[in-house]
């Protein structure tokens, strides 16, 4: 597997892109503002993320999605990693990233990689999306805000 810089000539792989995020509006706005890493395996796009900076030194991670067939192999600790060294090595002190207080395997895989919680965005889901999100038996109503420095 290998991660790479989309090319500016090539299209976002946007039904990958809209697995962390369901709003296609705000997933293309984040294209334009951010840089997006795509994960190759056998010349097939199998995962991606986006860096968006936020704040002089602060960069959030945003859409990082892995195929489903391949979920749960690593692939989504990889493209953390990468994203931390990427933007360590564009000189960001700070990394964020928000996922909902239901997204268990993600909450999961970030504390593993580091992030600690900085808070929580309370009613994010419930005054931004229309239809009520529920994942492993859980409403979606609360933004977890976490955050890792280098
Ligand atoms: N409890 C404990 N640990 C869990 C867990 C759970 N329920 N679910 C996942 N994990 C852990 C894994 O064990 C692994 O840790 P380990 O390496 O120490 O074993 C870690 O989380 C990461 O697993 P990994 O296989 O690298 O994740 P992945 O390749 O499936 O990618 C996502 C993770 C979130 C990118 C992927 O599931 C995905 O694309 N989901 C849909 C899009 C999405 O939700 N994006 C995030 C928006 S916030």
């Amino acid at each position: 597997m290998n991660i790479r810089k989309l090319h500016t000539d090539e299209h976002p792989p946007i039904d990958l892109l809209v697995l962390a995020d369901p709003s296609e509006s705000l997933v293309e706005e984040y294209l334009h503002r951010g840089e997006c890493f795509v994960a190759e395996s056998d010349q097939k796009i199998i995962g991606v993320y986006v860096l968006l900076p936020t704040r002089p030194e602060t960069v959030e991670l945003v859409n990082i999605a892995v195929i489903e067939p391949m979920q749960n192999q690593g692939i989504g600790k990889r493209l953390v990693i990468h994203a931390m060294q990427t933007a360590k090595s564009r000189g960001f002190k700070t990394m964020e990233v928000g996922t909902g207080n239901s997204s268990i395997g993600q909450l999961a895989l970030y504390q593993k990689c580091g992030f600690r919680m900085t808070g929580i965005d309370s009613n994010f889901f419930v005054k931004h999306y229309a239809e009520e999100i529920f994942e492993n038996g859980i409403q979606c109503r609360d933004m977890v805000r976490l955050a890792k420095e280098f």
